[in-house]
Order: structure tokens, then sequence, then C-alpha cells
């Protein structure tokens, strides 16, 4: 099986927790249900959705026959998770009629990029949705809402980045109350890449970077609400171009390198990355910054030249060799990360060996892989010799047992290792509590309830298929511990 690390799953089904929420409690409080789907993207969107309606007097639920409110933030990148939608509305459906037997009302609303993408075809297709609104909208959900109590059903799919990131920022000014201690933070939306095969520039539009300045503080603003790391997002983060104070225009790297100066901000991520876009910058903050995790995922999806150049990917697989080799140099413990698709048009044998090629010099320490989906719209979709079926199904299963083979020689390889490990969350075992490794691996260690937040020194004592079993060092505190480093030795690495 290919690893999925947890925000890349193809559906997140997980309501926003009204733990992670800033909700205004009043006698009048109405409940909103969020389902999310796909990238991290749409994971932080649902937080500020939720943020978005806190004033209107919504408040989080994770029960869906309680909600006077569903949204279902949604994903086009494959299409099944288009159809995944409409099944869930009808699942949807029953719930409203029940609820309606009972005298009580239901909105629902489908947001995110499958709402960009199919517009007023969705409530045709399902008429229980009474709002429809784009990723680049839901800052307006207050207004659209009054629309639909009024009998109208919406549809708002305007492109207006910049006002939806002015909005949020002003949004964000209130204190935030409690926040998980690993948190996203979108700091650019869009693509310009069009590579053929993918829907994002057309859903979601084109590249816009959120200011240096808006992005500090709400960086700061989650820290000082208990967040410890930050995870940076955009569809192509590192072609982040934002405008700083002065008006000069910083890249990612010097954002990372401001946002490590943020007290209390102990781990940085940031995701996706496209390798043209991987900058020198980029690559020593990987060697100079303590906090930037030694993670990357930054996706090839093919070792083909052929097949590269018909994706309209704009480099080489020896090109991206060469960057691997660069990355690695400034960062030699780095886990690597990718994507794959197989079965682009035209991809032959030979192509396809060229990808596995590619897989088994590179070794990955994790990778998402795909089918190739045929995306209306998107020069793939029409270009001749599709691939069948059954022999992408064939390659998928190939590439996925080499790419698992490769995780699971980078898991057995951190055995023995003191590293630190930030505690996320409750186990499904009482005393058991799940954090992350620094290579973004879950860790499972008995631990107590209140560390939850803290980064603790950890010994990895047992390799499971999809975590890591740890145990607290004894004695040690908190990551102020400057005695412990993260163990980086290069006799340990992959
Ligand atoms: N078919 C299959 N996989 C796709 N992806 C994007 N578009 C398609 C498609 N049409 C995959 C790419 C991308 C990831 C987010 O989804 O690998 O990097
Ligand atoms: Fe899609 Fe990523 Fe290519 Fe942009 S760079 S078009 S988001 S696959």
């Amino acid at each position: 099986m290919t690893s999925r690390p947890e925000a890349e799953q193809e559906t997140t089904p997980s309501a926003v927790s009204p733990a992670q929420d800033q909700t205004v409690k009043g006698t009048n409080t109405r409940k909103v249900f969020v389902r999310t789907y796909g990238c991290q993207m749409n994971v932080y969107d649902s937080e500020r959705m939720t943020d978005v309606l806190a004033p209107e007097g919504f408040e989080a639920t994770d029960d869906m026959e309680d909600a006077d409110l569903v949204i279902l933030n949604t994903c086009h990148i494959r299409e099944k998770a288009a159809e995944k939608v409409y099944s869930e509305l009808g699942r949807i459906r029953k719930v409203k009629q029940e609820r309606a037997r009972h005298g009580k009302d239901m909105m629902v609303g489908v947001a995110g990029c499958v709402a960009q993408a199919e517009g007023e075809e969705i409530s045709r297709r399902a008429p229980i949705v009474d709002l429809v609104v784009g990723p680049q909208s839901y800052h307006q959900l207050p207004g659209l809402l009054s629309k639909v109590r009024n009998g109208n059903k919406v549809v708002e799919t305007e492109f207006d980045i910049d006002a939806k990131f002015d909005h949020l920022s002003a949004r964000a000014e209130r204190p935030v109350m409690k926040r998980p201690p690993a948190a996203f933070l979108t700091v650019q939306e869009g693509c310009d890449k069009f590579c053929t095969f993918c829907v994002v520039p057309y859903t979601r539009g084109a590249e816009v970077s959120r200011s240096v300045e808006q992005i500090v503080a709400e960086a700061e603003r989650m820290a000082a609400g208990g967040v410890r790391e930050v995870t940076l997002l955009g569809q192509n983060v590192n072609a982040y171009h934002g405008e700083a104070k002065d008006g000069s225009i910083w890249g990612l790297g010097r954002l990372l390198r401001r946002l490590a100066d943020i007290d209390g901000l102990d781990r940085l991520r940031y995701t996706t990355s496209h390798p043209r876009d991987m900058d020198d910058d980029l690559i020593l903050a990987h060697r100079d910054l303590k906090s930037l995790m030694p993670y990357l995922h930054l996706p090839v999806q093919s070792g083909s030249d052929k097949i590269l150049k018909s994706m309209n990917r704009r480099h080489t697989r020896d090109e991206y060799f060469r960057l691997i080799d660069r990355i690695r140099e400034a960062a030699p413990d780095i886990a690597l990360s990718g994507d794959f698709i197989v079965g682009f048009p035209d991809e032959t044998d030979q192509d396809f060996a060229d990808t596995m090629d590619l897989i088994r010099r590179v070794e990955y320490g994790s990778a998402f892989s795909f089918k190739y989906s045929q995306r209306p719209g998107t020069p793939g979709a029409t270009m001749d010799n599709q691939v069948p079926e059954d022999v992408k199904s064939a390659r998928l299963a190939e590439l996925q047992a080499l790419i698992s083979g490769q995780q699971k020689a980078f898991n057995a390889s951190r055995r023995g290792m003191v590293c630190d490990v930030l505690l996320e969350k409750k186990g499904r075992n009482p005393g058991q509590i799940v954090g992350k490794s620094p290579w973004l691996q879950p860790v499972q260690l008995d631990a107590a309830e209140d560390l939850i937040g803290s980064i603790q020194a950890v010994e990895i004592v047992e390799i499971g298929s999809n975590s890591l079993f740890g145990q607290l060092i004894a004695g040690q505190d908190d990551h102020a511990n400057p005695g412990l480093p993260r163990l980086r030795s290069k006799g340990d690495v992959i």
C-alpha cells in the first residue's frame, strides 16, 4: 500500500471539531457541520469557514443530524471525489427529511473546488443544495446565508482572492482561542503552471500570494494560541512571492526565515512544491533553520522525459535528480515525498520503467500515487493514446509496491533514534498519545494527557506499518532542552 500521510487522503471526512473553532456562544446558537474532502488547503478553508460563521452564532458540531447548516468542502482533483460528493448529498437528503419531520430546518451548502467547477449544475443534480460557494468566496458566507434564508438558491463562484484574504485577516483579529498544536496557514493560492492533467489552475485560479505582514500576523496569533507547528499551504507554495511592508517581494525561503523568529513556533513545514520553484534560498533554509522540519513533498509525477514534457512539467528527469542532490547536500536527513501519476496518455512500458527507475534512484520516505483520470477541460483529457484501465491498475500496483518498500525501509531506519516529537492528540487506547516525528511520521507513545501540545524527546523503539512507536526519554522536558539535538547523524539516513 502506498503511504498516504493524513491530510492528503482522498477524503478527510472529519467535521471541524468544536475545540478548533472560535465560536460565539449565545442562547440562539446554531450548529454547523463541515465535512472536508481533499487537500490540506481545504482543511484550512474549513476552519476559516467556521471562523467566519462564529459571529453569526454558529457553533461547530461533529454530528450532522444536529446541524442547522451542513457544508461539504469539496475536492475536484480526481473524478471519484466529485462522485463521492453527489452520493453524500443523497445521504444528506435523508437527514434533512428526518429533521423536517421534527420541524427542524437544515441548510445545505457545497463549497470548494467541485462548487467552483460545477456551479449551478450542483443544485440541478442535487436540489437539496441551497448554496454553492467557490473557494475564493466563502468569506461572504454570512451574506449568502441570509439570501438563502430569504428563499433563494445561491451560487457564488467569483475569483477575488485578495478580497478573501483581506477579509479573513480582519476576522482573525479576534483573540485566538485554543488551537490544536499543529495547524495550517495558507500563504499562496492558485497555480499558473497548467500541468496538462490538472484542474487546479481552473478551479483555484491564478497564483496569488498573501502579504508578508498578513502571514506573520496570523502566525503570531497562532503561536499565542498554543500552536507549535505551522504548515504553510499553497497549491504551488514554493512559488510564493509576497509583498513585504517596504514593497520588496519575498520568496518562500525568506518568509520561512522570518517565521522561524516567532517565539513558540518551533516547527515549520510547507506543502506542496513544484521542482521548478525550488530556489537556492529555499534549499538553504533547510540547512539553516532548525525549526524547518526535514521533510519535503516535491511531486515529480513521472520519470519519463517524454511524459514530463507532455504533462507540461517544465523540467527533465535529470534536472530533478540534480535538484534532489542539492537538497540532500543542504539537508542530508531530509525525508522526500512525491506524487506520481501512472497511465498518462501515451505512457508506454518504457516510460513507466523510467518512472520506476527514478523512484529507485531517489528513494522516497513516502509518496502518493494515482491512476491518471481525464479531467474535463484539461488538455490531457483529449490527448490521443489514452491508456487502458487495466494497464493503469497494473502499473499503479507495481509502483505502490516499490514505494511501500522504500517507506518501510525509511521507517525502519528510525529505530533506536531519539527525536523530537510534537504530541498532538489522544491515541485510541487509554494513556496513549499520538505525535509527529520531524519526518512527518505518526509516533505513538504512552504519556500523560497534559503533555499534549509539548515537544518531547522520544526514543523510537518499534516500527509499525503506518506509525512508529516511541518512549519518552525520562526527565527530558519540553523542547527547550538544547542539550538534546534531533538526531541527524548521516549514518542514520535513508
Ligand atoms: N489524474 C490523476 N492524478 C491527478 N493529480 C492531479 N490531477 C490528476 C489527474 N487528472 C494528482 C497529482 C497531483 C496530486 C495532488 O493529484 O499527482 O500532484
Ligand atoms: Fe496542478 Fe500542481 Fe501542476 Fe499547478 S503545479 S497545475 S497545482 S499539478
